[in-house]
């Protein structure tokens, strides 16, 4: 079976972290795995949406493979994170959208990979948190950064110092997560949003996930600018005629995917 298993329906692709027997920890090779995957499906036309989730019954993914990094050396040490953080700078830049499907534990590297999608909907089982001090490491794959940018330096604090795991719920609290579902609605859940999301404009998807991520590192009147010129540049696509047209005429918009 492979590490990585990507399912694409109705415009959806689905990437499973399929290592259930280690909880869906994130080996070197898993790593590779997955940004091969998003490498192919950022040029897929045939994809507007990209689910992550994790395979088995208890974990989206219970972070960085331990085992793996227990006798690494510095500079090893230092080329595992740089992988792990350059996979999610390729999740974070794909055109298309992505949601976190956390079914289990999201632990560690897999808080890490959940928060570079876009979205993040929750089983009420799953547990959220950072807890590499137990480990004696801080967190490795952009968690002091992330966690702080999304719930603000005091719950981050929290989770990262204390390494205590939260429940899906007061994840949802803090805005961890967007909502937290029943277990056994979870992937029919988000595969609804994610059939919300093909129907928008597919340009104004992509500078719209873009904005919200590279403008919160900007300063106010930067980010402002920025968006300006994203707005004004999805004037130069037929889908904007399109989708104003649509409107005008009352019926459902036709995007044009290139
Ligand atoms: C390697 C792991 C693992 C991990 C679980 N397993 N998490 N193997 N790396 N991160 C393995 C266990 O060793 C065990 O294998 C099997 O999965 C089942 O796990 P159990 O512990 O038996 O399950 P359970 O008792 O239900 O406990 C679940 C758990 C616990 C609470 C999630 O497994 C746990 O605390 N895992 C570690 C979580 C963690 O510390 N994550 C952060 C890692 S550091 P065997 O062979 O014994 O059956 C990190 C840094 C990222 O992510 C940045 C790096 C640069």
């Amino acid at each position: 079976m492979a590490l990585i298993e990507t399912h694409i329906e109705n415009r959806v692709a689905t990437i499973t972290f399929n290592r259930p027997e280690a909880l869906n920890a994130l080996s070197r090779e898993v790593i590779a795995a997955f940004r091969e995957a998003i490498r192919t499906l950022r040029q897929d036309r045939n994809v507007s949406v990209v689910v992550l989730t994790g395979a088995g019954e208890k974990a989206f993914i219970a972070g960085a493979d331990i085992k793996g990094m227990a006798e690494l050396t510095p500079i090893q040490a230092a080329a595992f994170a740089a992988e792990g953080q350059d996979a999610l700078f390729e999740l974070e830049r794909m055109p298309q959208v992505s949601i976190a499907a956390v079914n289990g534990f999201a632990l560690g590297g897999g808080c890490e990979f959940a928060m570079a999608c876009d979205l993040i909907y929750a089983a009420d089982v799953a547990k959220f948190g950072q807890p590499e001090v137990n480990l004696g490491i801080p967190a490795g794959f952009g968690g002091t950064q992330r966690l702080t940018r999304l719930v603000g330096p005091m719950k981050a604090r929290e989770m990262l110092l204390l390494g205590k795991p939260i429940t899906a719920e007061k994840a949802e609290a803090i805005g961890l997560c967007a909502a937290v579902f029943p277990k056994d609605q979870l992937m029919a859940q988000v595969r609804a949003i994610a059939g919300e999301l093909v129907e928008k404009g597919p340009e104004a998807l992509a500078k719209t996930k873009a904005l919200i991520r590279e403008g919160m590192d900007l300063d106010l009147g930067r980010a402002i600018a920025l968006e300006r010129e994203s707005f004004a540049v999805c004037f130069s696509s037929p889908n904007q005629k399109e989708g104003m047209a649509a409107f005008l005429e009352k019926r459902k918009p036709n995007w044009e995917r290139t």
